[in-house]
């Protein structure tokens, strides 16, 4: 089997057709020489789909509050771009439930990211197909539970030993307080560089769960523009 790679394709970028050309460019041609499993998000749909339902947007830490009425709503919208990612990519397989966690109860139904289905998503990509996952997962009691679409990249990345994990998102990367890309950041600066407040909302979870990758193994870490231009975790 080829060595593995996780990209994470953010949904910050799906409001932008030619940035999801530029994303699905990106994996296919990765898809060339690794086998691929891409996460994707879906912040920004979600966000405006609540806001039709009358749902108040909540995150705390960069992680979405989702209350009964709201994961509903969550897992349509992620369904959908899920399906549309996998139609596009073609030799790709969208996986249903890929992972479990653990209920974070200050947060609604929103999981801590624990154990992916590893024979699941083997049987996609031992085929030679790309695996498609969403940031829907469940409990080991079958709840349904939403979960920040970085951690389980990252999650996934530990678990494969993947050769590498990008996140694409809508900046160049980790930007300082004079709105420069940081090239490098290491795993020791990343708490830091929160408690300052450099970095804030959803770049949180993407830099810990860098860190966490980091730490557990993962060769090379990028958080990346659709140019593959950003930050290196190191
Ligand atoms: N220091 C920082 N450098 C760059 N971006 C930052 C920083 N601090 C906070 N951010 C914010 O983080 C955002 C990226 O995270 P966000 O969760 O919005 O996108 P995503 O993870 O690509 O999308 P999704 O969560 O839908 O998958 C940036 O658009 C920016 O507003
Ligand atoms: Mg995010």
């Amino acid at each position: 089997m080829k060595n593995i790679i996780v990209i994470k394709y953010g949904g910050s970028l799906m409001d932008d057709k030619n940035a999801e050309k530029a994303v699905l460019r990106n994996v296919l041609r990765f898809s060339k020489k690794y086998s691929v499993i891409v996460v994707h998000g879906g912040g920004k749909d979600i966000t405006k789909a609540l806001n039709k339902a009358n749902i108040e947007t909540k995150f705390v830490n960069g992680l979405r509050y989702t209350d009964g009425k709201a994961i509903k709503i969550v897992e349509k919208v992620l369904e959908s771009i899920q399906i549309r990612i996998a139609k596009k990519l073609k030799n790709a397989i969208a996986l249903k439930k890929a992972f479990l966690g653990v209920k974070i109860n200050s947060l609604g139904y929103v999981g801590r990211f624990c154990c992916a289905k590893v024979q699941m998503i083997n049987s996609v990509i031992e085929e030679g197909k790309i695996a498609v996952i969403s940031p829907i997962g469940k409990t080991k009691k079958e709840q349904i539970l939403n979960f920040n679409a970085d951690e389980v990249a990252s999650g996934i990345a530990t678990i494969y030993k993947a050769k590498k994990l990008i996140f694409f998102t809508d900046v160049k990367g980790v930007l300082d307080s004079n709105k420069k890309t940081i090239s490098n950041i290491k795993i020791s600066d990343v708490d830091n560089l929160i408690k300052e407040s450099v970095i804030t909302g959803g770049m949180i979870p993407k830099v810990r769960g860098c860190a966490e990758a980091v730490k557990n193994g993962v060769k090379e870490v990028d958080i990346f523009d659709v140019r593959l231009k950003g930050t290196k975790i190191i």
